[in-house]
């Protein structure tokens, strides 16, 4: 028996003769044994050494990422308050001059009305980017129940799923009756709106969304996952990130930044586990009210 602080291991010696384990032998095997409990126990170490290489790699990847997100956070509110400051006024104008330009002038009005469109759009671009720079709640947070408007952005987005009839979208709801917590609820509503069409543009071709709600001893959850095509670790890397997106056109790449905002200040966390494949699991986790 040999022993290296808390590894122990036995070493069985069977004998096929019968006669007496001379001092010799009963050295060679206590040799044996103890160098085997300091093979074990360095192998032993190996392993924890690089467990905690990667966590430790880990952990300095999330510092990375965030001190990244803080920096564009930064650099996003400095630009959205420039531009809301010029898209204001130019809107402002616009509608002063539609108010002069007579009546019976129909191409002047359809021009201008496509220009406000326009600046509509931009200063909706605008205000997502603020919410992701945002530093901390709007000033509209109370205590709500996260269940009841996990379930009012479902409504809001199930429309979206009847768009296309060929493809097959189940939408399952497993909420948890009051799930109390501190939010901007107009804030958390777009949040959670967010990751469900996310969601449901990542299945092409059809398949399940999953919105469910808990509790733990501190915090309210609230999760949407899908079984769609999941993401490369690159793609996982970024997704936070403005401006960050796949869909080309379609997409702005501000609504995750947005969600990422929305928890940071209400002093939450989000968790993304996802592979290829394997489908996307977001989790906001916030503190219980
Ligand atoms: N559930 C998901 N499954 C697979 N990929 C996803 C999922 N959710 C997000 N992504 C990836 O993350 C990218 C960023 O998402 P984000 O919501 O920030 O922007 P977007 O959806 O591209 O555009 P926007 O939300 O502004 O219209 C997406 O373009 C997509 O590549
Ligand atoms: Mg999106």
């Amino acid at each position: 028996m040999a022993s290296d602080k808390d590894l122990y291991g036995a070493l069985l010696l069977l004998q096929v003769k019968l006669d007496t384990l001379d001092e010799r032998r009963l050295g060679l095997a206590t040799g044996l044994a103890g160098l085997a409990a300091s093979g074990l126990s360095r192998a032993a170490k190996y392993a924890e050494l690089l467990r905690s290489y990667s966590e430790l790699q880990a952990s300095r990847e999330v510092l990375a990422r965030s001190q990244k997100l803080r920096a564009l956070g930064e650099m996003a509110a400095g630009v959205s308050h420039d531009l809301k400051n010029i898209l204001n006024p130019l809107s402002l104008n616009l509608q002063f001059l539609r108010r002069l330009v007579p009546r019976d002038q129909k191409q002047a009005h359809e021009s201008i009305d496509d220009m406000l469109s326009v600046l509509e759009r931009g200063v909706q671009t605008i205000e997502r980017l603020r919410t992701f720079s945002r530093l901390e709640p709007s000033g509209n947070v109370k205590v709500v129940d996260l269940s009841s408007l996990a379930h009012e952005a479902m409504e809001i987005v199930r429309p979206r799923t009847r768009m296309n009839s060929r493809i097959a979208f189940r939408l399952h709801e497993d909420l948890l009756v009051s799930v109390r917590a501190k939010v901007d609820p107009a804030e958390a509503v777009a949040a959670f709106v967010n990751l469900l069409v996310n969601a449901i543009d990542a299945l092409e071709h059809g398949g399940n969304v999953r919105l469910a709600t808990g509790v733990d001893d501190q915090t309210a959850w609230v999760r949407v996952s899908d079984d769609g095509p999941g993401m490369s670790k690159e793609i996982e890397a970024r997704v936070f990130e403005p401006f960050f997106t796949t869909k080309g056109e379609q997409g702005t790449g501000l609504g995750l930044a947005m969600v990422y905002g929305f928890v940071q200040h209400h002093g939450g966390t989000i968790l993304l586990e996802t592979a290829p494949g394997k489908g996307a699991t977001f989790t906001l986790r916030l503190p219980r009210a």
